[in-house]
């Protein structure tokens, strides 16, 4: 075969700042998925993108290629309009256990395919394996006939959905080239267009537990992502949403499914509540229906399509959760108000205590985890607990302990709480 370009052609382009055409960004990605392009080819085009940026055409152009690269689901034989959503990740993020099945309870179908965790941020899959018997992995056929019948599905993403983007992925998590807006979006998005939705609703997170921290930067990625969608047919639309203080109580697997359960239920915590509530209106809406999902979470229909879901894969809705073995109580030394309660090192501490994972094929601790007992503006007295950590060994506390130094601070009162504004920022598209 003869190849059309090369490569060493194509990466002087992007290092003098110019543009590269369908054609170019098309054989790239196809000869970098063959092996014809080589790693350190790519890492050089990468880093030439990190530093120059892309436009609009050459993004597109960089998820199209991707999406052709795999598979693409198609839900046309479905009776149902599909409605998505994707979260960039954030500390207790957990908003996806509650928002599939009180989506899918209105006659909408969620087909949601989600990962592990790595990291800091947790992975909706590691949460959902608490429940004991509960399987990430199904197969087309057992996803089609749940997404008919119960309307919601979270299972693992194949690895046939944008192959190209999975090794490119990998290629920039070791080359310092993850955080270019233009090969996140592109990222992100390759695998949501070749999932097939008609309907996609984006929670792009900021602040200290956020993986794009600066607001601008987590809108200039948000406000990509929705051009992308709108290039490809996709009804979208973000919400911008603040990630500096943990979202909810819980941080880790099943007891963050325990405050699922809890909004499922009507009750949990109001910023949970909050969000869930958002993103479904936002989902319901672009995917036609004109109702108030609030409803359905205190009229148990939510609930209802819940326990169909979890049961439909194998997990028992009733079980009892695993709870670590070992748990300490942090306590409050003086009186005063909760001024500070960063995201970031209550993730870190988290995954020390063994809730994340360091590496892909580590196992995570479904038991371990945070339990908060307060957050920002809490009035509180010396003595009182302010969040409890658990975990198997206690080994793991020291280096939890380590990573919420300086991570929370009582204040006097009438002193600014540091939660960083509204919990939704702002809706775009
Ligand atoms: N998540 C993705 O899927 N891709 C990125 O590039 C970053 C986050």
């Amino acid at each position: 075969m003869v190849e059309p370009f090369d490569v060493v052609d194509l990466i002087k382009v992007k290092r003098d700042r110019g543009s590269l055409s369908t054609p170019q960004i098309d054989w790239l990605i196809d000869a970098y998925t063959r092996g014809y392009v080589a790693d350190e080819q790519m890492s050089a085009m990468t880093m030439a993108i990190f530093l120059n940026g892309m436009g609009r055409n050459e993004i597109r152009d960089l998820t199209m290629a991707m999406i052709a690269s795999g598979e693409r689901l198609d839900f046309s034989g479905l009776s149902k309009r599909t409605t998505d959503k994707h979260s960039t990740g954030g500390v207790g993020d957990k908003i996806t256990l509650p928002l599939a099945p009180l989506v899918a309870s209105f006659g909408v179908a969620v087909p949601q395919l989600s990962g592990r965790g790595l990291g800091h941020t947790g992975g909706t899959l590691d949460k959902l394996e608490s429940i004991p018997g509960w399987r990430a992995d199904l197969t087309n056929d057992e996803f089609m006939a749940q997404l008919e019948s119960v309307g919601a599905v979270i299972s693992a993403a194949g690895s046939g959905l944008a192959p190209a983007d999975g090794k490119l992925y990998a290629l920039r998590d070791i080359t310092g080239t993850v955080e270019a807006i233009p090969l996140i979006a592109s990222s992100i998005m390759s695998k949501k267009i070749a999932e097939g939705t008609g309907a996609l609703v984006l929670d792009v997170k900021f602040g200290s537990g956020a993986f794009m921290q600066d607001p601008a930067r987590a809108r200039e990625l948000a406000e990509t992502m929705v051009a992308l969608g709108q290039d490809a047919g996709v009804a979208i639309r973000a919400l911008l949403t603040n990630m500096n203080v943990p979202l909810g109580l819980a941080i880790g697997n099943a007891n963050e499914v325990r405050e699922s359960v809890e909004v499922l239920a009507g009750g949990g915590p109001a910023d949970v509540v909050e969000l869930t509530v958002a993103l479904a209106r936002e989902m319901l809406e672009l995917a036609g229906v004109d109702e108030d999902p609030a409803p359905a979470l205190r009229d148990g229909r939510a609930m209802d399509t819940w326990r169909a879901m979890i049961r439909a894969q194998g997990g028992d809705p009733d079980a009892t959760l695993p709870t670590p073995r070992e748990t300490e109580v942090v306590r409050a030394d003086r009186d005063g108000v909760v001024v500070e309660l960063q995201a970031l090192p209550f993730g870190i501490a988290a995954w020390r205590l063994g809730a994340g994972r360091a590496r892909k094929q580590d196992p995570v601790l479904h038991g371990a985890g945070i339990d908060l007992h307060v957050k920002p503006g809490a009035v509180v007295r010396a003595g009182d607990p302010l969040f409890t950590l658990g975990a198997d060994d206690p080994a793991r506390f020291a280096r939890a302990h380590e990573a919420l130094e300086g991570a929370y601070r009582i204040g006097d009162a009438g002193e600014t709480v540091q939660d960083g504004g509204p919990l939704i920022a702002a809706r775009i598209g």
